[in-house]
């Protein structure tokens, strides 16, 4: 969604500000914009569409200054047009700011400043902001004061960087419940949405926290919280480095975050487990608690809602746990009859999407413990978990989810089989066993790899129709449905994933010769293989084209499949993490066949911060 950056430095702030941009691009945005404080007032240029085209405005009418905020903006209040870009202004131009989040109580700010006779220029929740600030200095107030007050009326979520022309020097920030840090390095101070916006300028960095106010100047970061009390900043140390955020050669970040994932499952493996232990050391939950738990309830969206559906199936077949799965934005509009002994766990990569947030609020206000899986330290989910579980996948900068997507299956691999031992229900010599099966998953990834070509020559074969479907059963059920949304997110064609027994009651009108159905057939325990094959068949009947995922050596579907992607043999509990890798390369290969910009794709945001 938006993303901020804003410099406070000793030389100028430009080109640090358009550089933050573009590291922020992945998050979707459909226009941009920066501002500056100058001698004479601040001034501002904008553009709709890619920051080319706001870097082409700047080439034609330059701007340099110490001291700027920028902004990429994923229009929500108003299209995408230049007069929505941030900055907004206030009416006289004395006061710029940038703003990520939506100001919910917008239409009841901006009604006295109507009456008063406030012009507006937009039609964005933001410029109602920026104006009920500026009507908060009207009487001389001092601005702090002013801007403590105007964020003490304002409803929703922001994350803010503010110029106030009266203060060339300084830059404002605050933050409820949108994602911003502050970071320092030699140059000058800076905030941002995230820490790689502004990598290679700091050293450190404060997660700022909600209701936070930060004011800051070339050699100084002070804090406040909403009263105007100062409170004192905790600087941590960056430890990511610059080669986590590059793209390493590979002529996408999805490419390279799908070559990440044997590497960032085999991480995960060393980190988490210990001869034949699973020690999970922010998971801070002991045996005691755990027995007390007689109920999980997983909530998610998107890709982690795919891997919570994974989660579930294996917590209830390595444990006694009933266990349900919800998508968070349906389940904080529930009444799921909660209480102090349901485990609420919430899945997510960014651990700033607005829904899982929510629930997990909810849940927290029904004296539920929250249990996160989550793949970015100090964001908004992991501050509100008790109990915590990385995922250590890096940054994901590619807007369709690969890596973090594996690492949250092997998270919940792992966490099933900690849950079991804690709780009992699993012998240490079937335990030691699974570690033993998880341990191969790593190459099993790599041998798919290797088959990217095979899989390329597939998708070129199979890219141009309207629509596919996904097919698959029990632990590659939700592999069918990620299969089927990574298709649609990159390749822009329809795809639909479906549970295989349930094709007869619908889907199954729809095969015909132009439909390819993929699907995954790779249980080797026999335990729904047959069934599978049935479903195979049914297609085949109807003259679908059959793409296949099998195990290496499996001979049942000679004949049957129109093409093989022939997978390393796994557990079929295990066996999703593998067979995923196949489905994110066809749908890899899918759009780059249809020439789609696959690391932005069109209308989507990296992470949802609104509701
Ligand atoms: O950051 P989160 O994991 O909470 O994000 C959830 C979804 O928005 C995300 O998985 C989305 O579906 C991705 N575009 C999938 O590729």
């Amino acid at each position: 969604m938006c993303g901020i950056v804003g410099m406070c430095g000793n030389s100028d702030a430009v080109p640090v500000l358009i550089s933050g941009l573009k590291r922020l691009e992945y998050r979707g945005y459909d226009s941009a914009g920066i501002a500056v404080s100058l001698p004479d007032g601040l001034e501002s240029r904008r553009s709709v569409g890619r920051l080319s085209n706001l870097e082409k405005r700047l080439s034609t009418k330059p701007l340099a200054a110490a001291v700027g905020i920028g902004h990429t903006r994923w229009a929500t209040h108003g299209e995408a047009s230049e007069r929505n870009s941030h900055p907004h202004f206030d009416q006289e131009n004395r006061i710029a700011l940038v703003h990520n989040g939506i100001i919910e109580n917008y239409q009841e700010l901006k009604a006295p400043l109507l009456e008063q006779g406030i012009t507006f220029q937009s039609e964005t929740d933001t410029e109602v902001l920026v104006q009920h600030l500026a009507a908060c200095t009207q009487d001389g107030t001092e601005f702090l004061s002013a801007l403590c007050a105007a964020l003490q009326d304002a409803r929703g979520a922001y994350a803010l960087g503010i110029l106030n022309q009266a203060e060339p020097g300084r830059l404002y920030a605050a933050r409820l419940g949108s994602p911003l840090i502050v970071g320092r390095g030699p140059d000058g101070v800076y905030i941002a949405s995230d820490v790689p916006a502004i990598l290679p300028q700091v050293d450190e960095v404060i997660y700022l926290e909600d209701g936070q106010i930060a004011r800051l100047s070339e050699n100084e970061v002070e804090l406040f919280d909403l009263q105007g009390n100062p409170v004192s900043p905790e600087w941590k140390q960056v430890e990511l480095e610059e080669n986590a955020v590059d793209s390493a050669g590979f002529e996408t970040f999805m490419l390279k975050e799908i070559h990440e994932q044997t590497r960032v499952l085999q991480g995960l493996l060393d980190r988490y487990v210990s001869g034949e232990q699973v020690l999970l050391p922010d998971l801070n939950l002991n045996d005691e608690a755990l027995r007390s738990i007689d109920r999980m309830m997983i909530v998610s969206c998107g890709t982690a809602f795919y891997a919570g559906m994974y989660g579930r199936l294996l917590i209830e077949k390595f444990t006694d746990l009933p266990v349900e799965t919800d998508l968070a934005s349906e389940f904080r509009y529930r009444d799921p009859k909660l209480s102090a002994n349901t485990l609420v766990l919430a899945v997510s990569q960014s651990g700033e999407t607005a829904d899982t947030l929510a629930s997990i609020k909810m849940a927290k206000e029904q004296g539920c413990p929250i249990l996160s899986i989550c793949n970015v330290e100090g964001s908004s989910l992991v501050r509100e978990s008790q109990h915590l579980l990385y995922t250590h996948a890096g940054p994901e900068i590619g807007v369709a989810s690969t890596k973090a997507f594996t690492a949250q299956l092997m998270a919940f691999a792992l966490l099933a089989l900690h849950i079991a031992k804690l709780r009992g229900d699993m012998p240490a010599d079937r335990s030691h066993r699974m570690i033993c099966e998880l341990r191969g998953i790593p190459l099993c990834i790599h041998r798919v790899l290797e088959q990217r070509e095979h899989i390329q020559s597939i998708a070129e074969k199979h890219h141009d129709g309207p629509s596919s479907l996904y097919l698959g059963r029990r632990f590659n059920y939700p592999i069918a449905l990620e299969g089927a949304l990574k298709n649609k997110e990159i390749s822009y064609q329809h795809a639909e994933g479906y549970a295989a027994g349930e094709m007869k009651h619908g889907p199954i009108a729809l095969i015909n010769e132009a439909l390819p159905v993929i699907c995954i057939c790779t249980d080797t325990e026999d335990e729904v293989a047959e069934k599978m094959i049935s479903n195979l068949r049914e297609v085949q009947a109807r003259n679908g084209r059959i793409i296949a995922i099998a195990t290496e050596g499996d001979t049942r579907l000679d004949g049957l499949a129109g093409d093989i992607i022939f997978v390393p043999r796994s557990l079929e509990r295990f066996s999703p993490m593998v067979n995923v890798v196949a489905l994110q390369l066809l749908a890899y290969y899918a759009a780059h066949a249809r020439g789609t910009d696959i690391d932005k794709p069109r209308n989507l945001a990296k992470s949802v911060t609104v509701e």
